[in-house]
């Protein structure tokens, strides 16, 4: 694993936007795994300034999302399309029938599971996979367990996770109670692993991830089987690091 930390937010998202805009330099056709949440924020910013001056083009470039709440009308402005539409897609040059996310109100769950699974097989690898953390651990919505899902799949989401996300809701009663995420087994198909960690609150559980033991209880440690993995780490998020 190759872990930076950086003392600057400018630092932190530059590095982050750079990553993804040299891939589309020397590929333009790449196929990316996209993550929402509040890490990711300043990086996507950033490809929109990039974008603007030239120095970036999505227009060739495919997407797919990790994950998406199941129950949520696709519109609603806490689905995970909508945030990639307000965040990315819709000021950047990609062609919206080329990016992906899990489609968390098909009539069939299990069914939409493994069509995202056979498009990510027919049309992937993912050149490069975002993906942040949560405090337990988590990567997609992959949350610590006995075992863990290889493939796409429906999950309960853990109260500390519904608790975390509530910021973005009304009340905590709004959140989801389920998700639709890849799995394990999916997220280690991409040929390159960008953890984006931003907080001291995520300082524990991205230590555990890269310095612990391989555990189903931190999701994230898996990553350390993965041979091509970057780790962005904030001040906070890195406070354990010399
Ligand atoms: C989001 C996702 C989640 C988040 C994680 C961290 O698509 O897959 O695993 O990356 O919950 O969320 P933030 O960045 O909001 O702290």
């Amino acid at each position: 694993m190759n872990i930076l930390k950086f003392h600057s937010d400018e630092d932190f998202v530059q590095t982050g936007a750079n990553l993804i805009a040299s891939l589309l330099q020397s590929n333009p056709k790449a196929v990316l795994g996209l993550a929402t949440g509040s890490s990711p924020v300043g990086v996507y910013a950033r490809l929109v300034e990039m974008y603007n001056k030239g120095l970036v083009s999505f227009a060739k470039a495919s997407s797919y999302n990790l994950d998406e709440y199941v129950g949520l009308p696709v519109d609603h402005p806490q689905s995970y399309r909508s945030f990639m539409n307000g965040h990315l897609f819709n000021h950047v040059d990609i062609d919206p029938a080329r990016t992906h996310v899990p489609n968390g109100n098909a009539a069939d769950l299990a069914a939409e599971c493994l069509a995202y699974d056979q498009m990510l097989e027919n049309n992937g690898p993912v050149d490069l996979q975002i993906l942040g953390i949560g405090s337990n651990g988590h990567i997609g919505f992959n949350e610590p367990d006995a075992s863990l899902s290889s493939g796409t799949h429906v999950v309960d989401l853990l109260d500390e996770t519904r608790e975390a996300n509530a910021r973005f809701f009304e009340k905590l009663d709004d959140v989801p109670r389920q998700a639709v995420t890849m799995g394990i087994g999916g997220i280690l198909k991409a040929k390159q692993i960008v953890l984006l960690v931003r907080g001291q609150e995520k300082a524990e559980a991205v230590r555990n991830a890269v310095e612990g033991p391989i555990t189903t209880q931190c999701p994230a440690s898996l990553l350390q089987s993965h041979p091509n993995v970057v780790v962005l780490l904030d001040e906070g998020a890195g406070q354990w690091l010399k």
